[in-house]
């Protein structure tokens, strides 16, 4: 009995992969990682923001009276690449080090000011790359259109810089998710990932201010993925890897069965601790064993909704079965 599979085209052991964190921006973590049976770590994202703050931060503690002039883009350039080179050294060392898969990722919110970073992570010798664009469109003055022509921008641009396999992380806001996912499955991309939990906005209301929500994921999260999953598994012409909410093996088991091809853990290894990754790869083994599945092909996507049949059965079936009986 093996957990082998393939995600993004490469071969990979296990389908439990180290998702995108802080957890995954640390050598020592990724060793321990790739020893607990991670089939792949997506490092730590380089966020536009961090970048453009580095840069700002520099330029103030050199000359903060001073106004650069024409070497504001000279001095620009070198702080944002000595702030990506400390990033590009982790994925050099990690490919080093470790035999498993090593995914860079992006978490942009402009088309311009990054374009420019996604080759030097095919340099830096990453596997793969993901983009997180969980896009938020706040304003009111954009449209579906215009969310669906800056995927595709950024997509058809992206293929075009790098020859390593890309995969698109997205949030759950979209107008018509089934169609979009389908549309931007069909763009060329080797895979989606379903779905970045953004961190939330709370009130404090003794002071009156905007404070960040719990970043961490509750297990009740799973049952968005799940759904989505099951729908679109077999709908879309990519790879599907799960992400949130996912806390045990048992629920690694569900999304296998939902059709995904890998699914990522952050939480649950903040909560327990990077060699939690052994605990899921051990209980997913051990329920295969159960049900004696000699790999994975045995039963992934067995309850995804299959073509031509109702995708209301991970809908309002259920909604009908538990509060009307039928
Ligand atoms: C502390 C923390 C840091 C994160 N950093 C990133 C990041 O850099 N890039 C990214 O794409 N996602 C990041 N995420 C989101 C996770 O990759 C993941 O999508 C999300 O936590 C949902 O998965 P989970 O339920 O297993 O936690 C972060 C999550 C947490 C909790």
């Amino acid at each position: 009995m093996n957990t082998n599979t393939k995600y993004l085209g490469i071969d990979i052991e296990s389908p439990i992969v180290a998702g995108s964190c802080g957890l995954t921006n640390d050598i020592e973590n990724l060793k321990k990682l790739e020893s607990a049976g991670a089939g792949a770590i997506v490092i730590k994202s380089v966020f536009e923001e961090q970048i453009i703050y580095d840069i700002k931060h520099s330029l103030n503690v050199m000359a903060p009276t001073d106004n650069y002039g024409m070497s504001y883009e000279y001095i620009a350039a070198h702080v944002a690449d000595d702030s990506l080179k400390k990033h590009f050294d982790l994925i050099s060392e990690a490919k080093k080090a470790l035999h498993i898969p090593i995914i860079g990722s992006i978490n942009c919110y402009s088309f311009e000011n990054w374009m420019t970073y996604t080759k030097r992570f095919q340099d830096a010798g990453c596997d793969a790359l993901e983009l997180n664009l969980a896009i938020l469109p706040y304003e009111t003055s954009t449209s579906y259109e215009d969310v669906d022509r800056l995927f595709s921008d950024i997509i058809n641009t992206l293929k075009k810089s790098v020859s390593i396999p890309v995969s698109i992380k997205v949030g759950t806001n979209f107008t018509d998710m089934a169609n979009f996912m389908q549309r931007i499955s069909w763009m060329g991309i080797d895979g989606i990932t379903m779905f970045n939990k953004p961190i939330n906005v709370d009130i404090d209301v003794d002071t009156l201010q905007l404070k960040h929500a719990p970043s961490l994921s509750s297990p009740d999260e799973i049952y968005n993925t799940l759904r989505w999953i099951a729908i679109l598994s077999k709908k879309v012409r990519c790879d599907i890897s799960a992400s949130t909410g996912v806390h045990t093996a048992e629920d690694v088991v569900k999304l296998l069965l939902a059709g995904a091809g890998t699914v990522q853990v952050v939480s649950c290894l903040y909560k327990n601790g990077v060699e939690y990754m052994r605990n899921l790869n051990e209980g997913l083994r051990a329920w295969m064993e159960g049900k004696g599945y000699e790999s994975l092909n045995d039963f992934k996507g067995k309850l995804a909704v299959k073509q031509g049949e109702q995708a209301s059965l991970f809908f309002r079936t259920q909604f009908m079965k538990h509060f009307a009986q039928i």
